[in-house]
């Protein structure tokens, strides 16, 4: 109106042009999050009964393999191109060294079979580590005083868990221990057992994060360990540590992984811009259980838009230079 028009300033660049109409938004947008990029995490429980849901993530459900099946091919039939498993282990199959983890009839390698069978074209990534397994909850096993994890007995099982699973058809495995040594490790046995068409995404930059609570509630590595907060701190990388999480994910990319991984995503936004520029592998975010439960919490409170922030916390981490997005939100993007 008058007001507007009768002020001018000299301005030669108006960097507000381009955010003017949808149209131009839409032409210079940089980043997009797409269906083709997400992977659902997916758990799955040994009983045949109906899904059950996990309190603290609202809309995820430990399902029975028949129904993880019926999922899987929903996910696939809505353009979702690869789903991460983790099982829920029944707590007497539990014991301190995890023995369970390398079961070729356990439920991981079980599911695997079902769903390849039946929807042959979705991607399954295989979590390779054995906190679902362990009493304690920790990912590997512990020293005689339980006051650490081993590192290479912790390998060794890693290896042939992951050998199992990719002869159960995984077509990549994903070893979150954070153990030294265990990607190349791995690449060796799966070549040796000429298995050179499984992959390998390394969860490289784990960090021991507090965003993982709902997580060890749905897998039950939590109540085996007795406590929400497992300290993870000896082997998860330190939040405060940005060179390390880099150092460790390069090693990863040298003994032979074919992808990267930054966990937690939203919180660790410049580990995945770093090493989208240290490294030319694809590089795959992490959206955890924390960060999803935030979102359903604070939205669930009127205090947030449920829609609008889970957008926008996708769209960073592509902003942030993820190819790949594990996000509990995926089914409900891909049908949105
Ligand atoms: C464990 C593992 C964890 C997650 C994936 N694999 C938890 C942990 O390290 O305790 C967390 C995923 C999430 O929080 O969504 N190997």
């Amino acid at each position: 109106m008058q007001i507007g028009n009768s002020v001018r300033m000299n301005l030669l660049k108006r960097p507000r042009r381009l955010r003017s109409s949808s149209a131009i938004r839409d032409l210079v947008q940089e980043a997009r999050v797409e269906i083709t990029d997400l992977i659902a995490p997916l758990f799955v429980k040994a009983d045949d009964g109906a899904p059950v849901p996990i309190e603290s993530m609202p809309n995820q459900f430990r399902f029975s393999i028949t129904d993880l099946v019926q999922e899987c091919k929903e996910l696939c039939d809505a353009g979702v191109r690869g789903v991460a498993l983790f099982p829920v282990t029944p707590d007497e199959k539990k014991d301190p060294l995890g023995k369970e983890s390398t079961n070729p009839d356990g439920l991981g390698p079980r599911a695997l079979r079902a769903i390849n069978g039946e929807v042959p074209d979705l991607l399954l990534f295989a979590d390779i580590a054995l906190d679902p397994f362990t009493s304690h909850g920790h990912d590997g096993i512990l020293t005689e005083d339980g006051s650490d994890v081993v590192n290479d007995a912790t390998v060794e099982t890693l290896t042939k868990m992951a050998i199992v699973h990719a002869e159960a058809g995984a077509h990549f495995v994903a070893p979150s221990d954070m153990m030294d040594g265990r990607v190349g490790a791995i690449r060796k046995a799966l070549d040796s057992k000429g298995l050179n068409q499984t992959g390998i995404l390394a969860y490289s930059a784990k960090f021991a994060s507090a965003y993982y609570g709902p997580f060890r509630d749905a897998v039950g590595s939590a109540s085996a360990a007795g406590t929400r907060s497992l300290d993870k701190r000896s082997y998860q990388l330190n939040p405060a540590n940005r060179r390390e999480a880099i150092r460790d994910a390069l090693l990863d990319e040298g003994e032979g992984a074919d992808m990267l991984m930054v966990k937690p995503g939203g919180p660790y936004l410049d580990i995945i811009r770093d090493l989208r520029e240290a490294s030319s592998l694809p590089i795959a975010a992490y959206q955890v259980s924390g960060e999803y439960a935030q979102i359903h919490a604070t939205a669930k409170l009127g205090w947030l838009d449920y829609e609008k922030t889970r957008n926008e916390s996708l769209l960073s981490l592509k902003r942030a230079g993820a190819d790949v997005i594990l996000t509990y939100f995926a089914k409900e993007l891909a049908n949105a």
